[in-house]
């Protein structure tokens, strides 16, 4: 059995149940999945697992800012060994703001840059989380484990 681990950060409670719906999707799919929040993983969390997906919120106005929670993670990616990894990310914003979902791009990026292999494109939540589109999301990512 595949073993997953979702890490979200959620000021409000989008991007928590938008995790909650992915974990549903994988373990639709016989996924093992571990949920947690982001305040509780650090990068010596992220190992054992043969996917570890990130969701993060954007903050900010004129500038890109992650949720508060998900900084010192994102901050300690560097220090992770996450060459040949397999990550995904997701997360929920506003496309009123200039930087839609921009924590989702800086996650994928910096994890780009570390070596990790990003599976599938990053889901972007605008406004309310939609649990057939996030289901259908989900279950495309645990089609490519
Ligand atoms: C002050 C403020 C700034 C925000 N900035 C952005 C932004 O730059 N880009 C974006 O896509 N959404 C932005 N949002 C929208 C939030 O990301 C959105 O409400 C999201 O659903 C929150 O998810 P969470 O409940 O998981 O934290 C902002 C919201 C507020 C209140």
């Amino acid at each position: 059995m595949s073993k997953s681990l979702i890490v979200y950060g959620s000021t409000t409670g989008n991007t928590e149940t938008t995790a909650e719906y992915v974990a549903e999707a994988f373990e639709n799919k016989e996924i093992d999945v571990v949920l947690k929040n982001v305040t509780d993983v650090g990068v010596a969390d992220l190992s054992g697992y043969d996917i570890v997906l990130f969701g993060c919120s954007t903050w900010g106005e004129d500038e890109i800012e992650l949720q508060d929670d998900f900084i010192p993670l994102y901050d300690s990616l560097e220090d992770a060994d996450l060459k040949g990894k397999k990550v995904s990310v997701f997360g929920c914003g506003d496309s009123d703001y200039t930087y839609f979902c921009g924590a989702v791009d800086a996650i994928e990026e910096k994890l780009e840059k570390m070596g990790a292999e990003v599976v599938g494109d990053s889901l972007k939540i605008d406004g309310d989380p939609d649990r057939d589109e996030i289901i259908g999301w989900g279950s495309g990512i645990a089609a490519q484990i």
